[in-house]
């Protein structure tokens, strides 16, 4: 059976009659990116490597050194890519999309929660409409396929007490990736073992970098709650989930019942007391 590799991709079946295939590599390059993207802020100056330290690190230092909003930093492999709370990603070459747009909104340094929340909802619907996966968001930003992650956000920022200088929203997603490592396995998979087919790289970063220009447009002309209504209406870990929270003060169980215009998630504990959560982490609990 012949085998056509478009965009990086496999595809069985195909013949070839009469036709030389060309091998079109699934490379993040900024010239087929932009082509597909169009002319929008986000993506209109797209920096890439094929390997670095961290998109992150790259990105808060261009944006230091004045780079435009809407600079996206873009890497096959990240030797030292980082994740929330301290953690490592797991950055396979040419396997995932290791990405970091500058933002710099017209807003309070209070809004990072609500960036955050607006860059997972932008990533959720990219990935779906790109694998036609179902994908759970789970607060602030993981997202979930068949209850383990796919992708992870973190967002770094420069700001003064009432400036936001910049924001860095570095997302992190597990495309093509064929097997996840043995630490991982249990809470980590990728679009490929879900969809059971290859996904073109290309397409899910061009959809990422559209939906997070439409939800950005969405926050700046409609507010906070633009996002956190949709991030409610999108995510199962709004209401009513069963939850174990982990935060710096240790952990405990509780149910989540909403999320504040802030981008807080609202939980009550099982003792009864009712919290909003602005840090840390949640687990569902079965
Ligand atoms: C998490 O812990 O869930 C957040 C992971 C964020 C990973 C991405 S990969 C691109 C960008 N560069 C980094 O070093 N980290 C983020």
């Amino acid at each position: 059976m012949e085998k056509l590799r478009v965009l990086g991709v496999e595809i069985r079946g195909v013949q070839a009659e009469g036709y030389q295939l060309v091998t079109i590599p699934d490379i993040l390059t900024p010239s087929l990116v932009k082509a597909e993207l169009g002319d929008h802020p986000i993506g209109r100056n797209i920096v890439h490597y094929f390997r670095t330290d961290s998109t992150n690190a790259v990105a808060l230092k261009l944006a230091a050194e004045g780079a435009e909003h809407g600079t996206v930093v873009v890497a096959e492999e990240q030797t030292a890519g980082r994740g929330r709370l301290g953690r490592a990603w797991f950055s396979e070459k040419s396997s995932g999309i290791y990405t970091s747009i500058i933002l710099k909104p017209p807003l309070a340094p209070a809004a990072a929660p609500v960036l955050t929340l607006m860059a997972g909802l932008a990533a959720q619907k990219a990935v779906s409409s790109v694998t036609g996966l179902s994908v759970d968001i789970r607060w602030p930003n993981d997202l979930l396929v068949n209850g383990r992650k796919v992708c992870g956000i973190l967002t770094e920022m420069s700001a003064e007490v009432d400036r936001l200088h910049f924001v860095v929203i570095g997302i992190g997603i597990n495309v093509n990736h064929s097997l996840m490592p043995t630490e991982l396995e249990n809470i980590a998979t990728s679009l490929r073992m879900e969809a059971h087919r290859g996904i073109s790289r290309v397409q899910v970063l061009v959809n990422l970098l559209r939906e997070i220009e439409r939800h950005y447009q969405l926050l700046l002309k409609g507010g906070n709650k633009a996002i956190t209504g949709r991030w409610e209406a999108a995510s199962t870990f709004a209401h009513g989930k069963r939850v174990r929270v982990v935060t710096a003060a240790g952990e405990a169980l509780a149910t989540t019942t909403g999320i504040e215009s802030s981008g807080a998630l609202k939980i009550q504990y099982d003792d009864g007391r009712m919290d909003s959560l602005v840090a840390g982490e949640v687990v569902e609990v079965k």
